[in-house]
């Protein structure tokens, strides 16, 4: 796995090209309006937990010329695009690079000496970068081998899933992180086919999805898209990261800062909804004139609920149409019993499926 080391790999502009036209930031402008508003006090530092190529990033600096940025990215090609940009834009000196996953949040603020900071950012999942990097294998409508990892130096990849998982496992994931009708029948299917040859490749996963699922019982959509996407979120240990995250990014809060954060499936917003809900609630005790402190909710809402993308937003920029954005700000010292209850609930995985060695990390 990546360590927290700051980083000064890779340089250079993307066989994609320019990298500024590769990924167009979703909802740029609201998430800079969520963001900066909490960058006004003292020595402000926000942190970018997917800092990808950096558009978001970037525009909060701009947005906030007294702020500094901590970006957090898996991907070393990204974290190298991304400095390069920080460096030609003018934005360098007040930027720190980190190849880490995200839920060592805590670890990295920690290292650098930092006990508060005003804002933390998500923009999770995937980059067009990665989408539509062949050789990755996150798609299925192109030929690659099945890798999908977004940290390469990580070692499990789709590939070595779909040949050691149980039959059983394989259903779940489908099941849960999928959420396919079909999961045990593709499941099957797959575990028929690696007994005649590994499935290694985007293509044959394809076609074997195709084959398992009966045409006149198929949900919208093709069926290979929810397979993609469970083995996806397996490979890179996704929701389990997420959730342990929220609470590391909560205590580092100060009072006044934000958490802002944009998903782009529904079991992801829902982890993100649940987590915001349970800081938004009252414990109003009966009869009491006025609510004390204790009582009063530690998150103020900002975003009422999750915005959408317009119909305008969605046609200039199609990779927001599933987006979910949802900001809370710190409203009131949290207590640390409600921090430590956060962390033991984000300790148990999401779903029972994580059992692969290298998950144990
Ligand atoms: C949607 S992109 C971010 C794009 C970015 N906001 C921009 O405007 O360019 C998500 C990025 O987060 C990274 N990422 C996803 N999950 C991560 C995790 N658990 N830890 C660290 N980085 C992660 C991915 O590698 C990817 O580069």
């Amino acid at each position: 796995m990546a360590g927290t080391s700051e980083t000064g790999i890779a340089s250079g502009s993307s066989p994609l090209g320019p990298i500024e036209t590769i990924h167009a930031p979703v909802l740029l402008d609201e998430c800079v309006a969520l963001v900066t508003p909490a960058l006004d006090g003292p020595d402000p530092w926000v942190v970018d937990c997917t800092l990808g190529l950096a558009g978001h990033a970037c525009a909060f600096l701009k947005a906030a010329p007294a702020a500094h940025l901590i970006g957090i990215d898996r991907d070393q090609e990204a974290l190298g695009l991304a400095s390069e940009r920080m460096a030609r834009e003018g934005l360098g000196d007040r930027f720190v690079p980190v190849h880490a996953a995200f839920d060592q949040l805590e670890d990295i603020l920690k290292d650098r000496g930092l006990k508060r900071v005003s804002a933390v950012f998500m923009d999770l999942g995937l980059s067009s970068l990665q989408i539509d990097e062949r050789s990755r294998g996150f798609s299925y409508s192109q030929d690659a081998p099945l890798d999908m990892r977004m940290d390469p130096s990580q070692s499990l990849t789709a590939a070595q899933i779909l040949a050691d998982y149980s039959e059983e496992d394989l259903a779940r994931i489908f099941q849960d992180y999928g959420e396919e009708h079909h999961a045990r029948r593709i499941a099957r299917a797959l575990a028929q086919a690696r007994q005649r040859q590994p499935v290694r490749t985007s293509a044959q996963l394809d076609r074997l999805v195709d084959q398992a699922v009966p045409r006149a019982h198929r949900a919208p959509g093709n069926p290979a898209k929810r397979v993609f996407q469970a083995l996806r979120i397996e490979v890179n240990g996704e929701l389990d990261k997420l959730v342990r995250t929220l609470p590391q990014a909560v205590a580092r809060l100060r009072v006044g800062g934000r958490l802002v954060v944009e998903s782009y499936h529904s079991l992801e917003d829902r982890s993100v909804k649940r987590f915001m809900a349970s800081g938004l609630q009252a414990k109003l005790p009966q009869g009491l004139p006025v609510v004390p402190q204790s009582a009063r909710p530690v998150f103020l809402d900002l975003t009422h609920g999750a915005r959408k993308a317009d119909a305008d937003q969605v046609a200039a920029n199609p990779r927001s149409a599933s987006v979910r954005l949802r900001a809370v700000e710190v409203s009131r010292p949290i207590p640390a019993e409600r921090i430590e209850r956060w962390r033991e609930e984000s300790s148990q995985p999401v779903y029972r499926a994580n059992m692969h060695p290298s998950r144990r990390r």
